[in-house]
């Protein structure tokens, strides 16, 4: 199959969009006994501890996300302590709760269904503390485990068909994403969750990175087979979804690539069976990228901005003075984190907590894809319910202007309601961000690849929002929706464009720690 051939990204978007109809005709139920485990465990190989008593970066989480990557000009290079507090803050075990199906280890990112299907791995040359090599990280015992010997970033840099953020990195992290482990609970959609969850553990990645004073950059142009390899995946389970170097080297040239033979490492089965749902794997496999003039044809590609006219509707945001900004720590921020299960909806937030959320979270992701920095394949639309300062109703983001446009005055809360997926959350919250993308246009630019890329962008500006939200010490929780409801509800404006992902913002019942 063919990056370009993208009628396979639009079979797969089309045939796992969610309606009221669809939800009734597939009901599904969860095999509590067939529960996937959590965890990635290779149960011969000794664990590496990593240190977990770290030094705290001292930088507030909404400099963290909004700040501008630290140069990568001048040498910065991470050592064992650096890549243990990235690691902990993007995917380590935060919280712990036993429920009657069984203990929930929550993580640092919000993950649909708390089922935590990214796995993250390390490929490293020599760190202050830690040996060369491609290591597999496992949050349950916060261990390194050792997958291959010595510095293979020479291969990792050739897959990557020479990004220069990669080819100078003294360590890269790369996410890789587990069918089974979220299909078990969300079937083919999972496909669309890799992104998401993706995204709001890279959130959470580049703005400890950057704490850091780190750079980081999010990769997705790589030769697909050529990373799989490298980590020994058993592709018909896991797929790499991403590649995200850290730091950066001015020293010479890396040493050369090395052979990659196949590991044949055991690992412990997720579940006594699994079920295979044929699409996400047609999907994947029709957004691969087969070889390194491909990715450097993709990578080429430019997304040409559409310029929107402000119209009299359109109110300015006012997002707090830096002076008056939350100081909470990023590691502090993440720790609090925790999807809000009930909003108050007698509640109310200010427009000014509003503009700092969504100020903050769109300052541009650095990623490959998204050239020139700033560009963003999402468009924002919102439901408000209750802001102080602004009229209830639907709203247009015009990033560009920092203002919000009204589309359409009203109550919506028994819309809200209806368009995520008959929940109470979003009928209750403050205020719904809804992620809208010209799919059509991002489809023809990247190819199925954009599929890919868009759904990421999603969970990381909807992470970002997570952080400065609850850095506001505010409540927040992704949610799911019922696709074509989305985009005729916001129509005419968004006409043309396929819903992507959607969080609510509100106080929470309980108040934030
Ligand atoms: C993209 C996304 C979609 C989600 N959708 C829903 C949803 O539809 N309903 C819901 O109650 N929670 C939803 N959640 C919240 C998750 O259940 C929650 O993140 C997970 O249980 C982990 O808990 P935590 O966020 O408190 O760490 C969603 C989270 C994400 C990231």
């Amino acid at each position: 199959m063919n990056n370009r051939d993208i009628e396979a990204a639009w079979k797969y978007h089309d045939a796992t969009k969610h309606s009221f109809w669809s939800i009734r005709n597939n009901p599904h139920f969860l095999d509590w006994e067939n529960r996937p485990l959590p965890f990635k465990i290779y149960p011969e190989i000794e664990p590496i501890p990593v240190p977990r008593d770290l030094p705290q970066t001292g930088i507030s989480a909404v400099s963290a996300i909004s700040e501008t990557v630290p140069s990568a000009r001048t040498d910065s290079i991470p050592d064992l302590q650096d890549l243990a507090r990235i690691l902990y803050f993007s995917a380590g075990i935060t919280k712990h709760r036993s429920h009657p199906g069984g203990d929930v280890y929550f993580r640092a990112a919000a993950c649909t269904g708390a089922l935590y299907e990214i796995e993250l791995y390390v490929v490293c040359g020599d760190l202050a503390g830690l040996d060369a090599g491609v290591y597999h990280f496992n949050p349950a015992d916060v261990s390194l485990r050792l997958l291959r010997k010595g510095d293979f970033r020479a291969n990792l840099t050739q897959a990557a068909a020479m990004e220069p953020a990669v080819a100078r990195a003294p360590m890269a992290l790369l996410c890789t994403g587990t069918y089974w482990r979220n299909a078990w609970k969300y079937q083919a959609r999972t496909y669309r969750h890799f992104g998401w969850d993706n995204g709001t553990l890279l959130a959470n990645m580049l703005a400890v990175s950057a704490a850091s004073g780190l750079p980081a950059k999010i990769v997705l142009g790589f030769v697909d087979v050529e990373v799989n390899r490298l980590l020994d995946l058993d592709t018909r389970r896991e797929v790499s979804l991403c590649v995200v170097p850290v730091g950066h080297t001015s020293e010479g040239s890396l040493p050369p690539a090395r052979e990659v033979p196949a590991l044949g490492l055991e690992t412990v089965p997720l579940s006594g069976r699994e079920v295979e749902y044929p699409a996400m794997r047609e999907m994947h496999d029709a957004s691969s990228l087969a070889s390194e003039e491909e990715v450097a044809q993709w990578r080429d590609k430019h997304l040409v901005s559409v310029s929107l006219r402000l119209t009299d509707a359109a109110v300015a945001l006012q997002p707090l003075p830096q002076e008056e900004q939350p100081k909470d720590t990023i590691e502090q921020v993440i720790l609090r984190r925790g999807s809000t299960r009930t909003f108050d909806k007698a509640a109310s937030i200010t427009l000014r907590q509003l503009s700092t959320i969504l100020d903050s979270a769109t300052r541009g992701i650095p990623a490959d894809f998204l050239q020139p920095p700033g560009t963003q394949l999402n468009d924002l639309y919102l439901i408000v319910h209750s802001v102080e300062g602004l009229k209830p109703g639907a709203y247009f983001y015009l990033r560009e202007q920092n203002t919000l446009e009204l589309l359409k005055q009203g109550e919506f809360r028994g819309e809200a309601y209806r368009l995520g997926l008959e929940q109470q959350l979003p009928a209750d919250a403050c205020v719904n961000i809804f992620f809208l993308a010209d799919l059509k246009r991002i489809l023809e630019r990247y190819g199925n690849r954009g599929y890919r890329a868009v759904q990421l962008e999603a969970g990381a500006i909807g992470g970002r929002m997570y952080l400065a939200t609850y850095a506001q010490r505010l409540g927040a929780t992704g949610l799911t929706f019922f696709d074509d409801e989305v985009t005729n509800f916001f129509s005419p404006h968004a006409k043309g464009k396929s819903a992507i992902f959607l969080l609510a913002i509100g106080k929470p019942l309980k108040r934030v720690r």
